[in-house]
């Protein structure tokens, strides 16, 4: 099973492929957070797509899709997978798409995460991360962890470069100039839902798994 979660920047895409994929014991693969992991090892990929990044751009075609249909191969067929934040273009849809097809596999199912542009923008300037484990918490809840340290494992909380309030319009523009006519592109193969992202992140969940029923 290949699903692929779409919506802009800070509608849930991680905080849901990783609740999701527990639930029903898939894979959950995410450029973003490959390309994070990169740069803070300082690895030659890291030092390839830091800027990119900082700046709010797309990293280039042939290092994301390479970076992913790697990752593909080395799950194999054990496992399904929700794909969070990939394809983000018309060149990486088709990419995928053939990659698959060479295998007698498709795409079953893309879900797109919809969130009103003023949530966004408020998700993502109270967003913080953890550098261990990577989950996200946000400091404008009234779940607000200690910002101490990660409720989950006790690692460092930080900021993302890329949610300063500069970077995250240059994102909302890269999001629906690039990746937002995808939805056509997927609703025209029949395989795309529609999910309403504001409301408790539980309740977003089960409307998640309903819609991969
Ligand atoms: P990436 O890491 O994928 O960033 P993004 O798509 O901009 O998405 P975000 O991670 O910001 O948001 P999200 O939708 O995952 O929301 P989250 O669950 O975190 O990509 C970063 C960069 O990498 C790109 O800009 C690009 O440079 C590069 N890149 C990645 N993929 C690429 C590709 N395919 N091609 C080329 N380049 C690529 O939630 C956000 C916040 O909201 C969190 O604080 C969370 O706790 C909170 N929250 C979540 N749900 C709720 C809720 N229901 N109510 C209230 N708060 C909530």
């Amino acid at each position: 099973m290949y699903i692929i979660f779409m919506g802009p920047p800070g509608a849930g895409k991680g905080t849901q492929a990783e609740r999701v994929a527990g639930e029903l014991k898939l894979e959950h693969l995410a450029p973003g957070d490959l390309f994070r992991q990169a740069v803070k090892q300082e690895s030659d990929l890291g030092n390839e797509v830091q800027g990119y990044m900082e700046r709010g751009e797309l990293v280039p075609d042939e290092i994301t899709i390479r970076i992913i249909l790697d990752k593909l191969d080395d799950i194999g067929d054990e496992k399904g997978v929700i794909l969070d934040g990939f394809p983000r273009n018309y060149i990486q849809a088709v990419a995928l798409d053939e990659a698959l097809e060479k295998q007698n596999k498709a795409i079953d199912r893309v879900v797109n995460i919809q969130v009103e542009q003023k949530e966004l923008v408020r998700r993502l300037s109270s967003r913080w991360l953890c550098r261990e484990c990577q989950s996200p918490y946000s400091s404008s809840t009234a779940d607000n962890p200690c910002l101490d340290g990660c409720p989950g494992c006790g690692g460092e909380l930080y900021q993302r470069t890329d949610d300063k309030p500069e970077t995250v319009a240059r994102r909302l523009e890269v999001y629906y100039k690039e990746t937002a006519p995808l939805i056509d592109y997927y609703r025209n193969q029949c395989k795309l839902v529609e999910v309403e992202g504001e409301g408790g992140v539980e309740e977003i969940t089960a409307r998640m798994i309903r819609a991969l029923e």
